[in-house]
């Protein structure tokens, strides 16, 4: 079984497809990472990422292993690992280069320790429209910026690391608007998505709505 979940940043893409992922033994893939890892080598690089050239080069030499080996830099989950993503993925030159990365996941989904799992459950932008189109049951999954970014401070406040409330959510905001304004592969739900606004819901509850409808879909 194929999942996909795809929606704006801090929506609970991440909380859920790890809940999906114990629940039916699916192999997890944040696409998120991908974008991150060639944001965070071209900063590390210092190299320009608005040069789409360059990011082409880097994503063409992106492999899965040096993505796991960058996921480790203190910065990988940082708004500059963020900002860089963001920025990267808007080149189209870089989506094709790490689209085969992605999809090739979903033909053997294994776990970390190489053990075959029962499928595969992505989370990112595009993974219900371009990166999966056939999957089994798409999810796209969404919430208000103010309560997406209260999340994403909330997460830095726990983690100790120093947030300000306000540039959290001016940065998902420009985030949002570059993510659904890009002309390849724009943030937007597949015709065939189911559609969830976890504005008022609890992760809890998220779960149990996506699982009654896996339930109900899933041949
Ligand atoms: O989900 P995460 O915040 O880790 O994603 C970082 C950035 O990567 C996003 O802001 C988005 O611009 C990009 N991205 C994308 N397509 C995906 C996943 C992430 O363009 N499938």
């Amino acid at each position: 079984m194929i999942i996909t979940i795809d929606g704006p940043a801090a929506a609970g893409k991440g909380t859920l497809a790890a809940t999906l992922a114990e629940k039916y033994r699916l192999a997890y893939f944040d696409t998120g990472m991908v974008y991150r890892a060639v944001g965070l080598e071209m900063v590390l690089q210092e190299l320009d990422v608005h040069d789409q050239d360059s990011a082409a080069r880097i994503a063409s030499e992106m492999t899965f292993v040096k993505m796991m080996e960058l996921s480790r830099h203190p910065d990988f989950r940082t708004d500059i690992g963020g900002q860089a993503a963001s920025i990267v993925s808007a080149h189209p030159a870089v989506r094709s280069a790490l689209l085969k990365m992605q999809q090739d996941f979903s033909h053997n989904p294994t776990f970390a320790d190489g053990t075959p799992a029962n499928g595969a459950v992505y989370d990112g932008r595009d993974t219900g429209t371009v990166v999966c189109p056939d999957a089994d049951i798409k999810f796209f999954i969404t919430a208000g910026p103010e309560v997406r970014a209260k999340r994403r401070y909330d997460e830095f406040v726990q983690k100790g690391v120093a947030a300000d409330f306000e540039k959290v959510l001016a940065d998902m905001i420009a985030r949002d608007k570059r993510d659904s304004e890009r002309a390849t592969a724009p943030l937007k739900p597949a015709d065939d998505a189911v559609i969830l606004d976890t504005s008022a819901l609890t992760a809890d509850q998220v779960a149990e709505q996506t699982v009654a409808y896996i339930e109900a879909h899933r041949h």
